[in-house]
């Protein structure tokens, strides 16, 4: 397959050294890819986060076909087609109680600016707009767009891009490893750490923060797992001030953790939520924004002839996506994967942490089907011995991811005990080689 690489610009890739030697996909089904030499791979990833039922899933696959033919396109602005009323109902449905307004966005990103205009729009429209401050936390991980970089915490992703957004601030990330490394599931140590929000209402004054937004589970930066309490004191210090706390589910969603959202999986109702990926099951971009009603309810003020809030994306609701999206969600209902997770985890947990003692494993971290594996960086070159780890993986068949030095896995939630097993004993021989 000769094939011209050059003209396009990989995204988050090293663009020289892939297209020296080119990893490409070309069919995919079920747990595995296949790739260009017809190889198999196990998907241990779900692709980025985002195929939770697997790939190439019929009765997803015919809703799109089918959408295509009936209709490719709807403008949403001031028109409507009944399947986007449809998928907004059903993720109500499956959202925390009391979260029953739904925004369309095409990607995490988008649903992350979304999500924090709502938030300064909401404070505004109450006669609170002096609330313009967002704070979001070291290593968060929020999208690539200017709103998700600012409050996102992860350097590479903002030292390139200017000054950001102004009048944002972070708290502490709450990764720990001197108490807490090898915790299985939620670290005990750290629910203090979500009192640094204090710290800020004291410097800031809570009159002028609109909203604090956090991934109940840091995904991107390397799988770090809320401790015990941390979540439910920040929602308390939130709510003590009269700020909103927005959840950004964008990787928690669909079952990850073993609930439909870690809201659920933790115990605590943010008052916005973002989401993405799992929704149609990576098939056809979209993302969404669920909003509190109360939120809602904020908005629908002033003449009825009115726009509410002037935000929207020309591929909002697009109808192919909303087609994919309910037959996702119909997929999940099915076979019970929103809660799947929850039943696979301490399977998925003991093999993962019996990865502890292998060479320079310096923490595993999990919950529900995600797993973080973190090495011990070479010295003066970090994120090497990682990448080494994903490479040689790949070449044995399986797909995993890292970031900086961790190795994360987040695969499909219908993966069987033997995949897990596979999963795991192709990445110890590859530890293990890279010694
Ligand atoms: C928590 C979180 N937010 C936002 C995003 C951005 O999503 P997208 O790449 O669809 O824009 C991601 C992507 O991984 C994410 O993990």
């Amino acid at each position: 397959m000769a094939r011209n690489l050059d003209a396009f610009w990989m995204p988050f890739t090293a663009n020289r050294q892939f297209k020296k030697a080119p990893r490409m996909l070309v069919r995919a089904s079920g747990m595995h890819y296949w790739d260009a030499d017809g190889r198999q791979i196990l998907d241990g990833v779900a692709g980025l986060w985002c195929v939770n039922a697997g790939h190439n899933r019929p009765q997803i696959v015919q809703a799109i076909q089918a959408q295509a033919a009936e209709m490719d396109y709807a403008p949403p602005f001031q028109m409507g087609h009944p399947k986007a009323f449809e998928l907004a109902e059903r993720l109500a449905a499956i959202a925390p109680a009391g979260m029953g307004k739904v925004f369309f966005t095409n990607s995490g990103s988008e649903s992350v600016e979304t999500a924090l205009k709502i938030a300064l729009a909401y404070h505004r429209a109450r006669g609170e707009g002096q609330r313009t401050r967002l704070i979001g936390r070291e290593r968060g991980y929020h999208g690539v767009n200017f709103g998700g970089i600012s409050v996102g915490g992860m350097v590479a992703n903002r030292k390139h891009f200017g000054t950001l957004l102004a009048g944002v601030d972070h708290i502490r990330h709450t990764h720990d490893p001197a108490r807490n490394a090898f915790s299985v599931g939620q670290p005990a140590q750290g629910a203090e750490l979500a009192d640094d929000l204090e710290r800020l209402v004291a410097l800031h004054d809570a009159s002028t923060i609109a909203a604090v937004i956090v991934e109940p589970v840091a995904g991107s930066t390397g799988v770090l797992v809320p401790p015990h309490g941390y979540l439910q004191r920040l929602r308390e210090i939130c709510d003590r001030h009269g700020i909103l706390l927005i959840f950004d589910e964008v990787i928690t969603g669909f079952g990850r953790t073993g609930s439909p959202f870690g809201a659920q999986t933790f115990g605590v109702t943010p008052d916005i939520m973002t989401a993405a990926k799992g929704l149609t099951n990576g098939s056809v971009p979209m993302g969404a924004v669920l909003v509190r009603d109360t939120i809602h309810e904020a908005f629908m003020t002033g003449p009825e002839n009115m726009i509410e809030f002037f935000h929207g994306y020309t591929y909002s609701a697009h109808p192919l996506a909303c087609a994919a999206g309910l037959a996702t969600l119909q997929t999940y209902a099915d076979e019970g994967l929103l809660t799947r997770a929850r039943a696979l985890e301490p399977y998925f947990a003991e093999q993962l942490h019996a990865l502890r003692g292998e060479p320079n494993v310096i923490d595993v971290r999990n919950i529900g089907l995600v797993g973080g594996v973190e090495l011990a960086p070479i010295a003066g070159e970090p994120t090497r011995r990682a990448f080494g780890v994903f490479l040689d993986c790949w070449e044995q068949g399986v797909l995993v991811r890292t970031t900086g030095d961790t190795v994360a896995l987040s695969p499909p939630l219908i993966i069987e005990r033997a995949q897990i097993d596979q999963l795991v004993d192709t990445l110890r021989q590859a530890l293990r080689r890279a010694a």
